[in-house]
């Protein structure tokens, strides 16, 4: 009697254990000795959901792995450095790969400035990762994430492997800076708070919904504060910093969870929502065929993209707003790879 109870017990437990088990997954991040790639990387580390990270920099990746290798977690790190087959072999069979190699902003500096020098970095990445890889989730955090995507999406149309399902633009921090906004302001809990952000990543092209927040009688001044601040609030911290870059840590946050989020997706759990920058048929007719909504993950990325619903009448002018600007800079993208493939 003794030993069928405890044959039963032993059966229950590898069953809770089989249903809470992960598939292991690679996850490559390019850029990964950086100001982002560093706590990101050391995040990665950290979920089960990981069993090998690869670690690509043109400078100081493989002592970044070395150092994060010794964290005591199941995973496998390996840095890479350029040269050889070394991005591809770092690329190879990972699930998902994000992309924070690039300039950050200085204080006084848009976005766009960027553009310059972080358009070709993610035009050479993305030809890397279309031919060593082209069916991984492609996470990008290099900005001006508005012309990076499309960036991207040119070059694997060039490579003939574009899959709209599997491109994203990572903009999870202004969704993460959303809630903590509101629940500073209203004195809530920010697990509580969740802020749907539309449209694009950067200014007025970040259009929170406060309506279908959990606080829609928030208005006038106030309202305009906090919109503003959600818009603006990656120039806090440029500000703040002073010249040694913007958002590393929260922004390295808030792509660990995009990554985590897409590989439980991929585990097959369901209601998996992030909003994200993506091919999208919302404001396709308005110039804007890239926008972020509220999206669904799937096993193969993109599942559903919701709509923005219900809005009032002063988030319709954010929106036209942000659509006249992101029309500029996706098709700015888009020429970019048309003039330099
Ligand atoms: P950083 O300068 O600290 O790090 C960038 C890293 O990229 C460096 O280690 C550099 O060596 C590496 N790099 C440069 N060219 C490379 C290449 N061709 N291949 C591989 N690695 C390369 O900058 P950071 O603070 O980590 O920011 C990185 C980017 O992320 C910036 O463009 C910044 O604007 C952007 N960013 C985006 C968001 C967002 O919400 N999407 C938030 C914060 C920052
Ligand atoms: C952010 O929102 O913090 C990033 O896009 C970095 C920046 O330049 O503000």
């Amino acid at each position: 009697m003794f030993s069928v109870r405890r044959a039963a017990v032993n059966l229950t437990q590898k069953r809770a254990f089989s249903a809470s088990a992960s598939n292991p997954y690679k996850v490559a991040v390019l850029g990964a000795a950086g100001g982002i790639g560093q706590p990101l990387s050391l995040l990665l580390k950290l979920s089960p959901k990981v069993t090998e990270l690869a670690l690509y920099d043109v400078r100081g990746a493989p002592g970044v792995a070395a150092d994060i290798s010794h964290v005591n977690t199941n995973s496998v790190v390996k840095g890479y450095a350029p040269g050889d087959s070394n991005l591809a072999d770092a690329l190879k069979d990972a699930e998902v790969v994000l992309i924070p190699a690039g300039v950050p902003r200085k204080p006084g500096m848009s976005r766009d400035d960027l553009f310059n020098t972080n358009a070709s970095i993610v035009r050479d990445l993305a030809h890397a990762t279309a031919k060593a890889n082209p069916k991984a989730k492609l996470c990008i955090i290099a900005n001006p994430v508005n012309s990076t995507v499309p960036i991207c999406r040119e070059v694997y149309k060039l490579a003939g492997v574009y899959n709209p399902k599997t491109l994203f633009g990572v903009t999870t921090l202004d969704v993460v800076r959303a809630s903590r906004f509101i629940s500073e302001l209203k004195s809530t809990d920010p697990a509580a708070e969740k802020v749907t952000v539309v449209g694009g990543h950067s200014g007025v092209t970040i259009v929170p919904l406060l309506s279908q927040s959990n606080h829609p009688d928030i208005s006038g001044e106030v309202r305009d504060a906090l919109v503003k601040r959600i818009q603006f609030g990656g120039d806090e911290v440029v500000q703040a910093k002073d010249g040694a870059g913007s958002a590393t840590l929260s922004m390295a946050l808030a792509g660990y969870r995009m990554a985590e989020s897409l590989l439980r997706a991929k585990d097959g759990e369901k209601g998996v929502i992030e909003p994200t920058f993506v091919e999208s048929p919302l404001f396709k007719e308005q110039g804007c065929d890239f926008f972020a909504s509220n999206v669904e993950l799937g096993p193969d990325g993109v599942e559903k993209i919701h709509g923005i619903g219900e809005i009032n009448s002063y988030e319709k002018g954010l929106i036209d707003a942000c659509v006249a600007d992101l029309a500029k800079n996706i098709a700015k993208g888009v020429k970019f790879v048309e003039a330099n493939p």
